[in-house]
C-alpha cells in the first residue's frame, strides 16, 4: 500500500529530519501567551512562516525553517474549546516535569535543577533551523517583530543555561559538531558518529533503499515502511486503528503528532574516565569498549553486530571502503540481532539494541505474531534534534554541552515513554534485571550500574561485567509538545475550533 500524505498540511519537521539537509544550526524559542485573543493572532502571524513538508527540489530549499508547537497549558491559554481538551492524553496533559517518576528524572536529573526557564510556564516552542547561524538569526528577528506586534499577547522566556551557570538565554542554540579543518560531522560530544538510525513511515519516501533497517521486518526479511498512524494523528497506525490519543474535532489532530523535547547534558568527564578505566580489565580495544556501549563504532558508525570485535572491525572497514555509497549506506544500516539473540556480540544493553530490539525480542516465538518485530514496531519514534555546547575540557563534566533531544510520535506514553522507562531504566523484557542501557540509565552515584556483556549459549565462555556505571547523561529541562497541522494551527489562530 502506498500512501499519499498531503504534504502541505504536515509540518516539516515530522517528515524531514533538517539535518540530513544541511541545516547544520538550530535555534529553539519559548513563549507564554499572556492574552488568548493576541496570542492567537501571534500565531496567525507565525503560520504564514511555518515550513511543510513539501518535497524541495534542489533550488527551492530555503535557507531557514520554522516549526511550531503547545504545550497544553499553551492550548489552554489559546482558548481551545474544553471538549477539545478534554481529548489530549494524561502524559501531554501532566506535561514533562509531571511525568518526572515515569522518565527515571531523579539525583540530577530532578526537575528543580533543570534550566531556570523549564521553572516558567512554556507555552509555545518554536524552531528555527539555518543553513548558517546568519540565516537562523534574519528568521530570530522577524520573529521577535512578531513579538513586539503581539503588543503584550506573547512573551519570550529567558532562562536558558549558557557557557555560564548564571546566563540567562532567550534561546537554546543547537549545532553540528565541526572537526578540526571546520567541517560538520555527524558527532556529538562522546565522540560517537549519530544521525544513522531514524524510523521511517509510509508516504514518508518512495526510496527503498531509505527503509532498509528503519522501517519494520517482515517474515521474509524484507523491510517495509512502518505504518503512518505511528507518527501521525489521523492515520491507521500498526495495530490497523486510528491513535487513540487524538483530540477532537478530527480536523484539529489529522495529520498532527507530539513531540517531546529533552536537553540533554553529557557527562563527558565521567564518561571518559568510566572508559577508560573499564578498559583496563576488557579484553579488548578501548574502541570496542566504548562501541559495545552503544551498539556501533564510535569512528564511521559500524554495527557492533557486524563487526563484533577488533578484527571483524578491520575487516569491516575495508569491505565499506570497497563499497559504493549506496553499499556503505546498507552496511551502516541493514542489520537484525537474529544471528545474536544471546548478545555475545552487541550486548544487550547497547544503546541502540535497547532502544529499537529489530525484532530480536520475539524472535523464536513460533507463529505468535504476524511480523518479527510485531512488538517494537509500536514503540518507534522520530528522532530530531542536534547537539548543543562545547566541551571546553575533557576531563570535566560541568558546563552547557550536551544533545537537544527531540522525538516525534503519535503515542507519548506507548512509545517515547515506554522506551525510556521499560527499555532504558529497566531490563525486565530483555531478562536482565535492572540493568539499566549503559549511556542513558539514571545510574546512581551511590550504587553505580552494571551491565553484562553475554556469550554465546554453551560456549563455555564467561560473560564480562561491566561496573561503576556513572550517570553519563542528566536532563536539563524540556516538555511535551503538540505539533498540529497548518489547517489546525489557522483554525487555532482564527479561534474557530469547533468540536461538535
Ligand atoms: C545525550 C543522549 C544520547 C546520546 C549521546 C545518543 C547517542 C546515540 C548514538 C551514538 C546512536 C547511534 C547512531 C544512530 O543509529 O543513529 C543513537 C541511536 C539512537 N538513539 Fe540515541 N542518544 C541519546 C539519547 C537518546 C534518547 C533519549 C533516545 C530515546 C528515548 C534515543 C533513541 C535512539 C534511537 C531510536 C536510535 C536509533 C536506533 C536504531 O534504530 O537502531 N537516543 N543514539
Amino acid at each position: 500500500m502506498t500512501q499519499n500524505l498531503e504534504l502541505t498540511d504536515i509540518q516539516g519537521n515530522i517528515v524531514k529530519a533538517y539535518g540530513a539537509f544541511n541545516f547544520t544550526k538550530a535555534r529553539y524559542l519559548f513563549l507564554r501567551i499572556d492574552n488568548g485573543d493576541k496570542g492567537r493572532e501571534f500565531v496567525g502571524a507565525v503560520t504564514t512562516k511555518v515550513t511543510s513538508a513539501v518535497r524541495w527540489e534542489k533550488n527551492s530549499m530555503p535557507v531557514a525553517t520554522t516549526n511550531i508547537g503547545f504545550t497544553f497549558s499553551g492550548l489552554q491559554a489559546l482558548e481551545l474549546p474544553t471538549a477539545s481538551l478534554m481529548g489530549f492524553p494524561e502524559e501531554f496533559v501532566m506535561g514533562m516535569k509531571g511525568r518526572k517518576d515515569i522518565l527515571g528524572d531523579d539525583g540530577p536529573s530532578d526537575p528543580m535543577y533543570w534550566d531556570k526557564i523549564w521553572q516558567e510556564t512554556v507555552h509555545i516552542w518554536l524552531s528555527i533551523n539555518g543553513q548558517s547561524i546568519e540565516a537562523v538569526d534574519e528568521r530570530y528577528q522577524w520573529i521577535l517583530k512578531q513579538i513586539e506586534a503581539s503588543d503584550g499577547g506573547v512573551t519570550l522566556l529567558t532562562g536558558h543555561r549558557g557557557e555560564k551557570d548564571e546566563d540567562n538565554l532567550p534561546y537554546q542554540d543547537a549545532s553540528v559538531l565541526y572537526d578540526a579543518e571546520g567541517k560538520p560531522t555527524p558527532k556529538e560530544h562522546f565522540g560517537y558518529t549519530d544521525g544513522i538510525g531514524d524510523a521511517v513511515f509510509e508516504g514518508q519516501t518512495n526510496i527503498q533503499a531509505r527503509v532498509l533497517g528503519r522501517g519494520k521486518l517482515t517474515r521474509s526479511g524484507h523491510w517495509e515502511p512502518l505504518a503512518t498512524g505511528e507518527f501521525l494523528l489521523g492515520h491507521v497506525d500498526e495495530a490497523m486503528d486510528y491513535p487513540q490519543t487524538a483530540p477532537t474535532p478530527k480536523l484539529l489532530a489529522h495529520n498532527g503528532t507530539y513531540m517531546v523535547y529533552r536537553k540533554l547534558h553529557e557527562n563527558v568527564g565521567s564518561f571518559n574516565r568510566f572508559l577508560d578505566e573499564q578498559s583496563k580489565v576488557f579484553p579488548g580495544s578501548k574502541e570496542l569498549l566504548a562501541a559495545k556501549f552503544s551498539g556501533r563504532w564510535r569512528d564511521n558508525g559500524a554495527p557492533v553486530v557486524n563487526a563484533p570485535d577488533d578484527a571483524s572491525k578491520a575487516e569491516w572497514d575495508k569491505n565499506y571502503a570497497a563499497a559504493d555509497f549506496a553499499g556503505q549506506k546498507k552496511m551502516l544500516i541493514d542489520f537484525t540481532y537474529n544471528d545474536d539473540i544471546d548478545g555475545a556480540k552487541c550486548p544487550i544493553s547497547a544503546h541502540i539494541r535497547r532502544i529499537n530490539p529489530r525484532g530480536s525480542l520475539e524472535y523464536g516465538v513460533k507463529d505468535a505474531y504476524e511480523r518479527p518485530g510485531a512488538l517494537v514496531d509500536r514503540r518507534r519514534i522520530l528522532r530530531r534534534g542536534l547537539p548543543y555546547g562545547k566541551v571546553k575540557d575533557p576531563t570535566r563534566d560541568d558546563g552547557n554541552h550536551g544533545i537537544i533531544f527531540m522525538a516525534l510520535n503519535a503515542d507519548i506514553k506507548r512509545q517515547f515513554e515506554f522506551v525510556q522507562q521499560q527499555w532504558i531504566n529497566y531490563a525486565n523484557d530483555f531478562k536482565e534485571g535492572n540493568d539499566k542501557e549503559v549511556l542513558l540509565g539514571n545510574h546512581d552515584a551511590k550504587n553505580p550500574g552494571k551491565v553484562v556483556f553475554q556469550v554465546e549459549k554453551g560456549s563455555g565462555k564467561a560473560p564480562h561485567f561491566v561496573n561503576n556505571i556513572p550517570r553519563l547523561i542528566e536532563a536539563r529541562g524540556g516538555d511535551y509538545f503538540f505539533i498540529p497541522s497548518i489547517t489546525a494551527l489557522k483554525m487555532i489562530a482564527g479561534g474557530i475550533v469547533d468540536p461538535t
